[in-house]
């Protein structure tokens, strides 16, 4: 278990990071689809467009628990008391000429269990697993101007640009994208 640490270092709740092999993305997939479709379901520009049902958000699990098993993707669960309250996964598969690189993806963390540190626990766990894999260039991009811009800045990460429009969100409306990366 890793102690969530707020800015002052206290301990506030604990969380334990689960890096998931391909039958744990099936046996938690319900879980994990929950988190997934409650982050749409709020708004956040991550793929999909409204409406996206929980059996959707499920279908997308089953395809990247596939990339689990073939070693293009690792999927990290975080459970805060035993319950799963958020993810993110890192995108292995690279061009050959890109073999020290991998992605960030699909951070998402379940609105109740937001504003408590889960996610900044998660991609320092991303990066350690990220680093087991021999990888030394992780890139992610992000809504401009987002929370998750915000806690990217805060670790580390450096601003490529902003994309105009780059992306949707769930309603429709476009969103501007940054575009970012950090050497581990
Ligand atoms: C972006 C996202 C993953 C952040 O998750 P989170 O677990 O709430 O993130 P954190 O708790 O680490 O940080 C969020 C805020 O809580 C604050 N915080 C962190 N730990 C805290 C603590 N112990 N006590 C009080 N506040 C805290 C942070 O300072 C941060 O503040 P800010 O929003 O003003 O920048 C979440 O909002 C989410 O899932 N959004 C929808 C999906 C999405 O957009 N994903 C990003 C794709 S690129």
């Amino acid at each position: 278990m890793i102690p969530i640490r707020d800015s002052d270092q206290a301990v506030t709740e604990p969380v334990e990071i689960r890096r998931l092999g391909p039958a744990e993305v099936h046996e938690h997939v319900d879980a994990l689809a929950s988190v997934l479709h409650d982050c749409v379901a709020g708004g956040a520009s991550v793929s999909y467009m409204w409406p996206f049902s929980h059996e959707d958000a499920r279908a997308a699990f089953a395809d990247w628990a596939d990339d689990v098993e073939r070693g293009r993707r690792l999927v990290l669960a975080a459970f805060a008391d035993g319950d799963l309250v958020g993810t993110v996964q890192v995108v292995l598969a690279v061009p050959p000429n890109q073999p020290h690189r991998a992605e960030i993806a699909k951070l998402l963390v379940h609105r109740a269990a937001r504003g408590r540190g889960i996610a900044r626990v998660l991609m320092a766990r991303a990066e350690a697993e990220a680093r087991a894999e021999a990888r030394t260039l992780l890139v992610l991009d992000a809504v401009t101007g987002g929370a998750a811009a915000r806690l990217y800045a805060r670790l580390g990460w450096t601003t490529v640009g902003v994309i105009p429009s780059y992306a949707l969100y769930p309603d429709g409306r476009p969103c501007d994208t940054t575009v970012f990366w950090k050497a581990i």
